[in-house]
């Protein structure tokens, strides 16, 4: 795993932009992996200004999103179909029908899971998945406990999880408690995988996975085993944690 140690989240956000705008120029018809939450908003602001300014185009870009909760419409503010759409499809030339999220207002959700999955590996397969993580170590929506083994599937979230999600949410009883995520093993077929963490409060998640060895309850142990990921972290995720990194 390479660490590229940067000041703060700003830095976090244009140091990423960066990353993914040359993967993008060089490789026009792209796969790329997204993900949401906090983490990558700054990143998508970052591109979006890139797009407009300098015209990197992601006309032939096709996308998948890491997950989606359970319950909500893509016209519901809170899912993450939403999210991207507002956050950043809407402001590139991407072809919405080239940018794949799970369904999770659908009756059959097994189902679902198992076309999700499928789409994703006849198209290929994943080139650059973007990932955030969790405070308990989770990626994508694989909390602690998920075998190294899954494949999309459904999870009911961690109360650490709901209560983490819950600011997006006017009330806590709003999040849903279900989701569908892509697995750890989908994850781990991506090419290339580019890990963001920023802040204090994701310090301690940074530390467990320099530090700690692979095990299923803490997911993001994983990606040691994956032999083409960079993290870009910032000063307060990894404060103290006397790793060896690239300062940038
Ligand atoms: C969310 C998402 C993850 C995300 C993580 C961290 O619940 N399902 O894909 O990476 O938790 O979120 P944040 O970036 O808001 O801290």
């Amino acid at each position: 795993m390479k660490i590229i140690e940067v000041k703060d989240y700003q830095h976090m956000s244009q140091k990423a932009a960066e990353y993914i705008i040359e993967k993008v120029l060089k490789h026009p018809s792209i796969t790329l992996g997204l993900a949401t939450g906090g983490t990558p908003t700054g990143t998508y602001r970052n591109l979006i200004e890139d797009h407009q300014k300098n015209g990197t185009s992601y006309q032939n870009v096709t996308t998948f999103n890491l997950d989606e909760y359970i319950g909500l419409a893509g016209t519901d503010i809170n899912s993450y179909r939403y999210y991207m759409d507002d956050n950043f499809f809407n402001h590139i030339d991407i072809k919405k029908s080239n940018t794949f999220i799970p369904q999770g207002n659908i009756k059959n959700i097994e189902e679902e899971c198992n076309r999700y999955e499928d789409l994703i590996m006849n198209h290929g397969g994943i080139d650059l998945q973007v990932l955030g993580i969790g405070s308990n170590g989770h990626i994508g929506f694989n909390e602690p406990g998920t075998s190294f083994q899954s494949k999309t599937h459904i999870v009911k979230l961690a109360p650490s999880t709901i209560e983490a999600n819950a600011r997006f949410f006017n009330r806590p009883e709003e999040v849903p408690t279900q989701a569908i995520t892509m697995g750890i093993s989908t994850i781990m077929k991506s090419k290339e995988i580019l890990l963001l963490v920023s802040g204090e409060s994701k310090r301690n998640a940074m530390y467990q996975l320099i530090h700690s060895e692979l095990n299923e309850n803490f997911p993001a142990s994983v990606l040691k085993n994956h032999p083409c990921v960079t993290i870009i972290a910032d000063e307060a995720a990894i404060l103290d944690l006397k790793i060896p990194v690239t300062k940038k």
